[in-house]
């Protein structure tokens, strides 16, 4: 079994976007209610108390949209001044990035991925919900603001969905050549919006990375990153090219995480098929941390018998109630 040790933590579950494949406008979602959110502290009583203790060094802040989360740089602060924690980082919309980037750098992040999944202003912003026309222009400051602070590597996951931005491949991949920018290309899911899931639904990854080797060739690569991408890159560029297959190549097998919703369940697997805990119950409770660890360890040996592709090989179909936003990613 491998070792787990990372621990994907969403921070809110509301979302300044709507995104077509993951809340799309309308949707009704049952918020968490703010009563029921992990605090600051409940949070870094479970990273030092529980987490820590059994193994977990590697931390990714998300949401819905993390920086949504009131206080979110004391939180950044306190979690990188750990000095068990190896690997602290991001995954945000990238929306209020450029006002935010500097004092999350100042308080230890040191990596971001951000979502841009097209280059083009209108098309953008229909994947996002029609949310008004500087959205675009929004991330890509952001984008550019963290780039100059410093961030690195600095990843810009793009959620491929055949028929909307599949057009793009080469545009985005090029983004990589000048610029030390890591572009990651994401195997659609059916998780969230299921109507988007029409014909195959999602591009296997070998197909885009024909298209680019075909154009600039194509060399394996790395690049510092606790996920499941497999890294390649352009000869001679200065940024690399991930790609995220969980449709075509499962890697459950290879699953070094877990998920802690805003509301504090911990979930061995973003589809959530086996156990799960409620560590914000039992904290509330006064459950002992020695009790939680040891509940920790025990949902530790039952990651290995979850597996993506049995649920949907081949199909593409299914239907998941719970969205990425309130997940996780
Ligand atoms: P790095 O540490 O930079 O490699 O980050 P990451 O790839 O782990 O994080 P990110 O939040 O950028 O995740 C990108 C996408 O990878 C997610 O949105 C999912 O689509 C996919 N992903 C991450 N973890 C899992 C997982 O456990 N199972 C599946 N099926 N997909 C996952
Ligand atoms: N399939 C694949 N990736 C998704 N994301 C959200 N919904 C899906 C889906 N259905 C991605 C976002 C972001 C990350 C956290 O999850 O684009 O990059
Ligand atoms: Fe889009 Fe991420 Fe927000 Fe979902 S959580 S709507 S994928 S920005």
């Amino acid at each position: 079994m491998n070792r787990v040790d990372y621990l994907r933590i969403s921070l809110i579950d509301r979302c300044n976007f709507r995104c077509q494949y993951c809340m799309p406008e309308g949707t009704e979602l049952d918020y968490i209610l703010k009563q029921n959110l992990l605090t600051n502290e409940e949070l870094l009583t479970l990273i030092k108390e529980v987490f820590i203790p059994v193994g977990f060094t590697r931390f990714r802040l998300t949401g819905g949209e993390p920086l949504l989360r009131p206080h979110i740089v004391e939180l950044v602060a306190a979690i990188s001044a750990l000095p068990e924690t190896k690997d602290l980082s991001m995954t945000s919309n990238g929306f209020l990035l450029a006002s935010l980037a500097q004092s999350l750098y100042d308080a230890g992040l040191r990596r971001i991925n951000i979502s841009l999944d097209s280059l083009n202003p209108d098309r953008f912003n229909s994947i996002i919900g029609n949310r008004g026309r500087s959205q675009w222009q929004n991330v890509w400051n952001g984008i550019q603001e963290a780039y100059r602070v410093g961030f690195d590597p600095l990843k810009l996951n793009v959620v491929v969905i055949p028929g909307v931005n599949d057009s793009e491949i080469l545009d985005l991949a090029a983004l990589t050549i000048e610029k030390q920018w890591h572009v990651r290309f994401i195997e659609f899911m059916p998780i969230g919006n299921n109507e988007l899931f029409t014909g195959q639904g999602w591009i296997p990854s070998e197909e885009l990375r024909q298209q680019i080797r075909s154009c600039w060739g194509l060399t394996e690569s790395q690049v510092c990153g606790a996920g499941p991408a497999d890294i390649f890159k352009i000869p001679g560029a200065k940024g690399t090219l991930g790609f995220i297959s969980q449709m075509s190549e499962c890697f459950c097998d290879k699953c070094n995480r877990m998920r802690l919703s805003a509301d504090g369940w911990l979930r061995p697997c973003l589809l959530n098929e086996t156990g799960q805990l409620d560590l914000k119950t039992a904290l509330r409770e006064g459950v002992s941390m020695t009790t939680l660890r040891e509940q920790l360890k025990e949902l530790l040996t039952v990651k290995s018998e979850i597996n993506f592709k049995q649920r949907y090989s081949g199909t593409a179909t299914g239907n998941y109630s719970r969205t990425m936003s309130q997940i996780g990613g």
